[in-house]
């Protein structure tokens, strides 16, 4: 429920309304409409991986249509390791290249969890991404502790950095170097360390939300990707990777200023860097980006040589009704467009592939969740039968369509 004060003049008092949570949701147009729906069937036996190569063939590179792996149960193995043979083609750790799972002592590195998602990319045909080198949460018991500003830079971030990049080969497509820095109370005025200092998160202050001031300055981001470039194989694509991005916001403005920073200051070619668009959005309006949007800021990235990624998408619906799953399937789909049709877009990951196993659960202004392309019996749904028809349309060579968001008013799918 959403509530809000409402002043009455006169009435000298507020009075409380309350707002039933769903808020509209427009009537779309999609391409599956004009398309014979395959089965559940059909379509998880369909084989995706020859669409993608296509989509590989017209983009010109290859084009990583991924999602998470994190070792499954038992029930799940076999399907897991289906749709990891047929449906997608990249694979990304949930959380098993994580700090606390690779480095939970001081040193000593742990890698095995980690390369076993790798070593699952490579068994089932698919590449790996790497997610992450740094983020303040999900740090190992040993971390923020008593640990220095310049210990931090020289010692603690390089060596974990390399160690982790290091461990896991060439076979990787791109790495998060460094997850969540930027301040959600952006404002265009900010430098790119106020961007940084401002989200109140270790490592500019001790510990997350305390007030003791920690690094002072970027040299522990510089000192990240430094490392990064120096252990990475030279086809892998160093990522700042964030949320709330994409929309030409003062956060989105952050995001440019400390890519040009890490440019400047660290000495990463922007041939070599890339935004990832964490993209856990809501089939809401305001809750997500609208296409031409993301394909303006997609566009300001590749006028600097960088790349543009979808790192972790999911997306919560209010209702479970056809209505709302039509308008997840139109939003994900114009996502989708937005990377396809970009020249610097090479990886699309979802985030989680499950319903049952998502982060994402409902209720705390999620709606129903519902938030994965499989639902939670691992069946496709409405989104995921409309971004097969995307890629498949992009492979056949034709030329962009409308923002299916927008609404059936504002963009009509063309019959085929
Ligand atoms: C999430 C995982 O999905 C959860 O299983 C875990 O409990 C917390 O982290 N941004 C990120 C991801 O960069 O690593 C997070 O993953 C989701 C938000």
């Amino acid at each position: 429920m959403v509530a809000f004060f409402l002043p009455l003049a006169g009435l000298g008092a507020l009075v409380y309304l309350v707002t039933p949570i769903s808020a509209q949701v427009p009537t779309v147009s999609l391409l599956i409409d004009s398309s014979t729906r395959l089965s559940a069937a059909e379509a998880l036996n369909l084989n995706l991986r020859s669409v993608l190569s296509q989509v590989s063939s017209r983009k010109g590179a290859t084009f990583h249509f991924g999602s998470t792996y994190s070792t499954p149960s038992s029930a799940e193995a076999a399907w897991t390791s289906n749709i990891f043979s047929t449906f997608f083609s990249a694979v990304v750790a949930e959380n098993d290249c994580k700090w606390y799972a690779t480095e939970p002592t001081r040193g000593t590195f742990t890698l095995s969890a980690c390369e076993a998602v790798s070593s699952l990319a490579g068994a089932h045909g698919a590449t790996f991404r790497g997610h992450n080198t740094f983020w303040h949460q999900q740090l190992p018991s040993w971390l923020p502790g008593t640990v220095t500003a310049t210990d931090l830079v020289q010692n603690v971030i390089p060596t974990h950095v390399a160690g982790v990049i290091k461990g896991l080969g060439t076979n990787v497509s791109s790495w998060d170097v460094m997850n969540e820095l930027i301040t959600d109370s952006a404002t265009t005025a900010m430098n790119s360390y106020q961007c940084v200092q401002n989200a109140d998160r270790w490592p500019t202050v001790t510990a997350d939300g305390g007030s003791t001031a920690l690094e002072t300055n970027l040299q522990f981001v510089y000192a990240a990707f430094k490392t990064a470039l120096t252990n990475a194989p030279t086809t892998a694509t160093l990522v700042y990777n964030d949320y709330s991005t994409g929309g030409s916001d003062a956060k989105d403005n952050c995001v440019f200023k400390l890519l040009a920073d890490i440019n400047a200051n660290a000495s990463i070619p922007y041939n070599r860097l890339g935004v990832g668009y964490q993209s856990h959005v809501g089939a809401q309006a305001g809750y997500f980006v609208p296409k031409a949007q993301l394909e303006a800021t997609f566009a300001q990235l590749n006028s600097l040589g960088a790349k543009a990624l979808i790192t972790e998408m999911d997306m919560w619906i209010q209702a479970n009704d056809t209505v709302d799953q039509r308008y997840q399937a139109a939003i994900w789909g114009d996502y989708l467009d937005a990377c396809l049709y970009a020249s610097n877009c090479f990886e699309f990951t979802n985030w989680d592939n499950r319903d049952d196993t998502s982060w994402i659960t409902p209720g705390n202004g999620h709606g129903v969740a519902m938030a994965t392309l499989f639902d939670s019996n691992g069946n496709p749904k409405t989104v995921t039968y409309e971004l097969i028809a995307r890629l498949q349309r992009y492979a056949s060579g034709v030329s962009e369509m409308c923002a299916t968001a927008l609404g059936s008013s504002s963009c009509t799918v063309p019959s085929t």
